[in-house]
Protein backbone atom coordinates (compact mmCIF):
# COMPACT_ATOMS: atom_id res chain seq x y z
CA UNK A 1 0.00 0.00 0.00
CA UNK A 2 3.14 2.42 0.82
CA UNK A 3 4.24 1.94 -3.09
CA UNK A 4 0.64 3.06 -4.10
CA UNK A 5 0.23 5.79 -2.52
CA UNK A 6 3.92 7.04 -2.60
CA UNK A 7 3.07 9.40 -5.99
CA UNK A 8 -0.44 11.19 -4.58
CA UNK A 9 -0.95 10.37 -0.92
CA UNK A 10 -3.26 13.26 -0.70
CA UNK A 11 -6.67 11.45 -0.66
CA UNK A 12 -9.02 14.17 -3.27
CA UNK A 13 -12.04 13.85 -0.72
CA UNK A 14 -14.41 15.66 -3.18
CA UNK A 15 -14.00 12.85 -5.39
CA UNK A 16 -14.83 10.26 -2.84
CA UNK A 17 -17.63 12.89 -1.87
CA UNK A 18 -19.65 11.54 -4.83
CA UNK A 19 -20.32 8.03 -3.14
CA UNK A 20 -21.75 10.25 -0.21
CA UNK A 21 -25.11 8.48 0.54
CA UNK A 22 -24.58 6.30 -2.56
CA UNK A 23 -25.79 2.16 -3.32
CA UNK A 24 -23.54 0.48 -5.20
CA UNK A 25 -25.41 -1.92 -7.49
CA UNK A 26 -23.12 -2.30 -10.19
CA UNK A 27 -19.56 -1.44 -10.94
CA UNK A 28 -20.47 1.02 -13.53
CA UNK A 29 -20.30 3.26 -10.56
CA UNK A 30 -17.24 3.68 -11.06
CA UNK A 31 -14.99 5.83 -13.05
CA UNK A 32 -10.97 5.45 -13.40
CA UNK A 33 -10.97 8.86 -11.11
CA UNK A 34 -13.45 7.28 -8.03
CA UNK A 35 -12.06 3.70 -7.95
CA UNK A 36 -8.47 5.38 -7.87
CA UNK A 37 -8.81 7.84 -4.89
CA UNK A 38 -11.18 4.97 -3.36
CA UNK A 39 -7.90 2.88 -3.51
CA UNK A 40 -5.78 5.38 -2.43
CA UNK A 41 -7.70 5.51 0.62
CA UNK A 42 -7.97 2.05 1.07
CA UNK A 43 -4.10 1.78 1.30
CA UNK A 44 -4.19 4.90 3.74
CA UNK A 45 -6.43 2.57 5.89
CA UNK A 46 -4.26 -0.37 5.63
CA UNK A 47 -1.31 1.69 6.49
CA UNK A 48 -2.69 2.63 9.29
CA UNK A 49 -4.27 -1.07 10.21
CA UNK A 50 -7.38 -0.59 12.70
CA UNK A 51 -5.57 2.19 14.04
CA UNK A 52 -8.11 4.96 12.51
CA UNK A 53 -10.57 5.63 15.24
CA UNK A 54 -14.47 4.52 15.70
CA UNK A 55 -15.93 6.31 13.10
CA UNK A 56 -18.59 4.58 12.49
CA UNK A 57 -19.85 4.00 16.44
CA UNK A 58 -23.29 5.46 15.84
CA UNK A 59 -23.66 3.16 12.55
CA UNK A 60 -25.58 -0.63 11.80
CA UNK A 61 -24.53 -2.37 8.87
CA UNK A 62 -26.75 -5.52 8.02
CA UNK A 63 -25.48 -8.13 6.03
CA UNK A 64 -27.68 -9.97 4.42
CA UNK A 65 -26.85 -13.05 2.49
CA UNK A 66 -29.34 -15.66 0.74
CA UNK A 67 -26.41 -17.24 -0.83
CA UNK A 68 -23.39 -18.74 0.88
CA UNK A 69 -20.25 -16.61 1.43
CA UNK A 70 -16.95 -16.22 3.52
CA UNK A 71 -15.02 -13.01 2.56
CA UNK A 72 -18.12 -10.73 1.29
CA UNK A 73 -20.14 -10.97 4.08
CA UNK A 74 -17.18 -11.22 6.64
CA UNK A 75 -14.70 -8.97 5.69
CA UNK A 76 -17.75 -6.05 5.36
CA UNK A 77 -18.40 -6.95 9.25
CA UNK A 78 -14.44 -6.94 9.89
CA UNK A 79 -14.11 -3.55 8.47
CA UNK A 80 -17.34 -2.30 10.28
CA UNK A 81 -16.41 -3.43 13.48
CA UNK A 82 -12.65 -2.42 13.26
CA UNK A 83 -14.29 1.33 13.00
CA UNK A 84 -16.75 0.90 15.84
CA UNK A 85 -19.65 0.43 13.75
CA UNK A 86 -22.09 -2.56 14.60
CA UNK A 87 -23.40 -5.30 12.37
CA UNK A 88 -26.31 -7.60 12.22
CA UNK A 89 -26.28 -10.21 9.78
CA UNK A 90 -28.66 -13.12 8.20
CA UNK A 91 -26.02 -15.49 7.71
CA UNK A 92 -28.50 -18.02 5.76
CA UNK A 93 -31.92 -17.06 3.93
CA UNK A 94 -33.74 -19.45 5.30
CA UNK A 95 -33.60 -18.23 9.06
CA UNK A 96 -35.95 -15.18 7.52
CA UNK A 97 -38.86 -14.74 6.57
CA UNK A 98 -38.43 -15.65 3.03
CA UNK A 99 -38.81 -18.95 4.16
CA UNK A 100 -42.46 -17.95 4.80
CA UNK A 101 -42.68 -16.18 1.37
CA UNK A 102 -41.78 -12.63 2.54
CA UNK A 103 -40.90 -10.38 -0.16
CA UNK A 104 -37.73 -8.60 -0.43
CA UNK A 105 -39.42 -5.88 -1.10
CA UNK A 106 -40.66 -5.88 2.55
CA UNK A 107 -37.40 -6.99 4.04
CA UNK A 108 -36.20 -4.36 2.51
CA UNK A 109 -38.63 -2.07 4.36
CA UNK A 110 -37.80 -3.54 7.87
CA UNK A 111 -34.31 -2.45 6.64
CA UNK A 112 -35.04 1.32 6.93
CA UNK A 113 -35.43 0.46 10.67
CA UNK A 114 -32.92 -1.63 11.50
CA UNK A 115 -29.85 -0.45 9.81
CA UNK A 116 -27.79 2.29 8.24
CA UNK A 117 -26.64 0.29 5.57
CA UNK A 118 -27.24 -2.96 3.79
CA UNK A 119 -24.94 -5.18 2.12
CA UNK A 120 -26.99 -8.12 0.16
CA UNK A 121 -25.86 -11.45 -1.41
CA UNK A 122 -29.09 -13.80 -3.62
CA UNK A 123 -29.04 -15.98 -6.00
CA UNK A 124 -31.51 -14.09 -7.89
CA UNK A 125 -30.42 -11.02 -10.11
CA UNK A 126 -33.66 -9.31 -9.63
CA UNK A 127 -33.61 -9.43 -5.60
CA UNK A 128 -32.08 -6.54 -5.02
CA UNK A 129 -33.95 -4.20 -7.49
CA UNK A 130 -36.76 -5.72 -5.48
CA UNK A 131 -35.29 -4.97 -2.06
CA UNK A 132 -34.90 -1.26 -3.25
CA UNK A 133 -38.35 -0.62 -3.91
CA UNK A 134 -38.93 0.05 -0.41
CA UNK A 135 -35.23 0.85 0.76
CA UNK A 136 -34.02 4.09 1.52
CA UNK A 137 -30.72 3.53 3.04
CA UNK A 138 -27.84 2.50 1.26
CA UNK A 139 -27.71 -0.85 -0.60
CA UNK A 140 -24.27 -2.77 -1.34
CA UNK A 141 -24.65 -5.78 -3.93
CA UNK A 142 -22.50 -8.60 -2.68
CA UNK A 143 -23.15 -10.72 -5.71
CA UNK A 144 -26.85 -10.78 -7.09
CA UNK A 145 -27.09 -14.21 -9.46
CA UNK A 146 -25.29 -14.07 -12.50
CA UNK A 147 -25.21 -10.13 -12.58
CA UNK A 148 -22.59 -8.47 -10.55
CA UNK A 149 -20.17 -8.54 -7.68
CA UNK A 150 -18.50 -5.29 -7.81
CA UNK A 151 -16.81 -5.37 -4.50
CA UNK A 152 -15.13 -7.87 -5.62
CA UNK A 153 -14.61 -6.22 -8.44
CA UNK A 154 -12.92 -3.51 -6.24
CA UNK A 155 -10.98 -5.76 -4.33
CA UNK A 156 -9.48 -7.29 -7.19
CA UNK A 157 -8.39 -3.91 -8.90
CA UNK A 158 -7.24 -3.07 -5.40
CA UNK A 159 -5.22 -5.94 -5.81
CA UNK A 160 -3.90 -4.96 -8.99
CA UNK A 161 -2.95 -1.40 -8.49
CA UNK A 162 -1.11 -2.14 -5.65
CA UNK A 163 0.78 -4.98 -7.53
CA UNK A 164 1.52 -2.19 -10.19
CA UNK A 165 1.02 1.40 -9.13
CA UNK A 166 2.19 2.81 -13.13
CA UNK A 167 -1.88 1.16 -13.35
CA UNK A 168 -2.88 4.63 -12.45
CA UNK A 169 -0.47 6.89 -12.89
CA UNK A 170 0.20 7.73 -16.26
CA UNK A 171 0.84 5.59 -19.19
CA UNK A 172 2.72 2.78 -19.78
CA UNK A 173 5.30 2.09 -23.08
CA UNK A 174 3.61 -0.48 -25.19
CA UNK A 175 5.80 -3.34 -24.41
CA UNK A 176 4.74 -3.15 -20.75
CA UNK A 177 1.07 -2.46 -21.21
CA UNK A 178 -0.83 -5.55 -19.45
CA UNK A 179 -2.57 -8.61 -21.34
CA UNK A 180 -4.90 -10.07 -19.08
CA UNK A 181 -6.80 -13.37 -19.29
CA UNK A 182 -9.97 -14.14 -17.82
CA UNK A 183 -11.10 -17.62 -17.54
CA UNK A 184 -14.73 -17.92 -17.43
CA UNK A 185 -17.97 -16.38 -18.92
CA UNK A 186 -18.34 -12.42 -18.14
CA UNK A 187 -22.03 -12.52 -20.09
CA UNK A 188 -23.04 -14.66 -16.73
CA UNK A 189 -20.42 -15.04 -14.18
CA UNK A 190 -20.75 -11.99 -11.62
CA UNK A 191 -17.54 -11.68 -10.62
CA UNK A 192 -15.82 -11.33 -14.33
CA UNK A 193 -18.48 -9.43 -15.31
CA UNK A 194 -17.48 -7.08 -12.77
CA UNK A 195 -13.46 -7.18 -13.00
CA UNK A 196 -14.05 -6.95 -16.46
CA UNK A 197 -15.99 -3.59 -16.25
CA UNK A 198 -13.25 -2.54 -14.21
CA UNK A 199 -10.72 -3.12 -16.68
CA UNK A 200 -12.23 -0.85 -19.05
CA UNK A 201 -11.02 2.14 -17.12
CA UNK A 202 -7.76 1.33 -17.59
CA UNK A 203 -7.41 1.19 -21.11
CA UNK A 204 -4.57 3.07 -20.88
CA UNK A 205 -2.52 0.66 -19.90
CA UNK A 206 -3.83 -3.01 -21.04
CA UNK A 207 -3.22 -3.94 -24.40
CA UNK A 208 -5.33 -6.83 -24.42
CA UNK A 209 -7.64 -9.40 -22.94
CA UNK A 210 -8.21 -13.04 -24.04
CA UNK A 211 -11.44 -14.36 -22.47
CA UNK A 212 -10.89 -18.03 -22.35
CA UNK A 213 -14.35 -19.65 -22.32
CA UNK A 214 -16.51 -22.88 -23.70
CA UNK A 215 -19.03 -20.22 -24.47
CA UNK A 216 -20.13 -19.56 -28.38
CA UNK A 217 -20.86 -15.83 -27.03
CA UNK A 218 -18.92 -15.59 -23.84
CA UNK A 219 -19.79 -11.50 -23.38
CA UNK A 220 -23.14 -11.66 -23.87
CA UNK A 221 -25.48 -8.63 -25.17
CA UNK A 222 -24.95 -6.10 -22.40
CA UNK A 223 -21.03 -6.61 -22.11
CA UNK A 224 -20.62 -6.65 -25.84
CA UNK A 225 -22.03 -3.04 -26.52
CA UNK A 226 -19.80 -1.96 -23.42
CA UNK A 227 -16.51 -3.05 -24.73
CA UNK A 228 -17.38 -2.60 -28.40
CA UNK A 229 -16.16 1.21 -28.25
CA UNK A 230 -13.31 -0.06 -26.04
CA UNK A 231 -9.32 0.54 -27.64
CA UNK A 232 -8.75 -2.75 -25.45
CA UNK A 233 -8.30 -5.70 -28.18
CA UNK A 234 -11.05 -8.38 -26.30
CA UNK A 235 -10.14 -11.69 -27.84
CA UNK A 236 -11.43 -15.33 -27.29
CA UNK A 237 -10.08 -18.24 -27.09
CA UNK A 238 -10.41 -21.74 -25.87
CA UNK A 239 -6.61 -23.07 -25.21
CA UNK A 240 -4.92 -21.54 -22.45
CA UNK A 241 -1.63 -23.55 -22.31
CA UNK A 242 -1.18 -21.98 -25.76
CA UNK A 243 -1.99 -18.43 -24.80
CA UNK A 244 -0.27 -18.72 -21.08
CA UNK A 245 3.38 -17.62 -22.21
CA UNK A 246 1.92 -14.21 -22.64
CA UNK A 247 -0.57 -13.28 -20.11
CA UNK A 248 0.56 -10.78 -17.19
CA UNK A 249 -2.64 -11.22 -14.97
CA UNK A 250 -4.66 -14.27 -15.26
CA UNK A 251 -8.38 -14.43 -13.58
CA UNK A 252 -9.66 -17.44 -13.11
CA UNK A 253 -13.17 -18.57 -11.09
CA UNK A 254 -14.44 -21.75 -9.64
CA UNK A 255 -15.15 -23.90 -12.36
CA UNK A 256 -17.89 -25.71 -10.02
CA UNK A 257 -19.94 -22.88 -10.68
CA UNK A 258 -20.38 -23.64 -14.39
CA UNK A 259 -22.41 -25.58 -16.20
CA UNK A 260 -21.60 -28.63 -17.79
CA UNK A 261 -20.00 -28.23 -20.25
CA UNK A 262 -17.17 -26.52 -18.79
CA UNK A 263 -15.91 -30.22 -16.77
CA UNK A 264 -14.72 -30.86 -20.52
CA UNK A 265 -12.48 -28.17 -20.17
CA UNK A 266 -11.90 -28.35 -16.52
CA UNK A 267 -8.06 -29.81 -16.78
CA UNK A 268 -7.56 -27.37 -19.74
CA UNK A 269 -8.43 -24.72 -18.14
CA UNK A 270 -6.55 -25.61 -14.28
CA UNK A 271 -3.76 -24.00 -13.22
CA UNK A 272 -0.47 -25.68 -11.18
CA UNK A 273 2.89 -24.58 -10.53
CA UNK A 274 3.51 -26.95 -13.48
CA UNK A 275 1.71 -24.63 -15.47
CA UNK A 276 4.00 -22.58 -17.97
CA UNK A 277 3.27 -19.08 -16.78
CA UNK A 278 5.93 -16.53 -17.12
CA UNK A 279 8.08 -16.03 -13.46
CA UNK A 280 6.03 -12.35 -13.34
CA UNK A 281 2.10 -13.60 -13.95
CA UNK A 282 -0.14 -13.20 -11.18
CA UNK A 283 -3.07 -14.99 -10.59
CA UNK A 284 -6.32 -13.94 -9.05
CA UNK A 285 -9.36 -15.97 -8.16
CA UNK A 286 -12.22 -14.68 -6.01
CA UNK A 287 -12.25 -17.65 -4.20
CA UNK A 288 -13.72 -20.22 -3.11
CA UNK A 289 -11.28 -21.77 -5.14
CA UNK A 290 -12.15 -25.57 -6.97
CA UNK A 291 -9.62 -27.90 -8.76
CA UNK A 292 -8.54 -25.51 -11.06
CA UNK A 293 -6.44 -23.73 -8.47
CA UNK A 294 -4.13 -25.99 -7.22
CA UNK A 295 -2.61 -25.37 -3.51
CA UNK A 296 1.12 -26.00 -5.01
CA UNK A 297 0.91 -21.73 -6.67
CA UNK A 298 0.24 -21.00 -3.29
CA UNK A 299 3.44 -20.78 -1.82
CA UNK A 300 4.75 -19.15 -5.14
CA UNK A 301 4.82 -15.28 -6.66
CA UNK A 302 2.11 -15.53 -8.98
CA UNK A 303 -0.39 -15.41 -5.52
CA UNK A 304 -2.42 -12.60 -5.96
CA UNK A 305 -5.43 -14.27 -4.80
CA UNK A 306 -4.49 -14.53 -1.14
CA UNK A 307 -4.04 -10.46 -1.42
CA UNK A 308 -6.56 -9.80 -2.67
CA UNK A 309 -8.84 -11.48 0.06
CA UNK A 310 -7.14 -9.82 2.36
CA UNK A 311 -6.90 -6.09 0.85
CA UNK A 312 -11.05 -6.43 0.59
CA UNK A 313 -11.24 -5.50 4.19
CA UNK A 314 -9.87 -2.17 3.55
CA UNK A 315 -11.79 -1.60 0.15
CA UNK A 316 -14.53 -2.33 1.45
CA UNK A 317 -13.84 -0.21 5.17
CA UNK A 318 -13.00 2.77 2.74
CA UNK A 319 -16.22 2.06 0.78
CA UNK A 320 -18.21 2.29 4.27
CA UNK A 321 -16.77 5.80 5.03
CA UNK A 322 -17.13 7.06 1.76
CA UNK A 323 -20.93 6.50 1.64
CA UNK A 324 -21.50 7.57 5.41
CA UNK A 325 -19.23 10.62 3.97
CA UNK A 326 -16.46 9.92 7.05
CA UNK A 327 -13.41 10.26 5.03
CA UNK A 328 -12.49 13.52 7.13
CA UNK A 329 -12.97 11.64 10.34
CA UNK A 330 -9.96 8.92 9.29
CA UNK A 331 -7.62 11.25 7.77
CA UNK A 332 -5.55 14.00 8.78
CA UNK A 333 -6.01 17.49 7.30
CA UNK A 334 -2.55 17.76 5.69
CA UNK A 335 -3.09 13.96 3.97
CA UNK A 336 -6.75 15.80 2.25
CA UNK A 337 -6.67 17.77 -0.83
N1 LIG B 1 -15.23 -13.69 -3.49
C1 LIG B 1 -16.36 -14.00 -2.86
O1 LIG B 1 -17.44 -13.52 -3.19
O2 LIG B 1 -16.20 -14.90 -1.85
P1 LIG B 1 -17.36 -15.38 -0.89
O3 LIG B 1 -18.30 -16.21 -1.74
O4 LIG B 1 -16.69 -16.19 0.16
O5 LIG B 1 -18.05 -14.18 -0.35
Amino acid sequence: PADYIANAPQIRRAVLDRLRGQSVLSAALFDKDLLTELAKFAAYLQLKRFEVGTAMSDKIMAAAFFEPSTRTRLSFESAMLHLGGKTISVADGKTTGVAKGESMRDIGQMFNSYADVVVVRHTEQAALSEMCEYLRVPLINGGNGSDEHPTQALADWYALLKWRPEITFGRLPEEFRLNIGIIGTPGNMRTVKSFLMLALLFHENINRITIFSEMADPLGEELRELTKNSPITIGFSQSLTQNLEYLDVIYMNAIAYIGDGYRFFADAFSLSSESRIKPDTVILHPLARGVELDVSLDDTPHNLYFNQADGAVWIRQALLLAIFGRVADVVPPDMLD
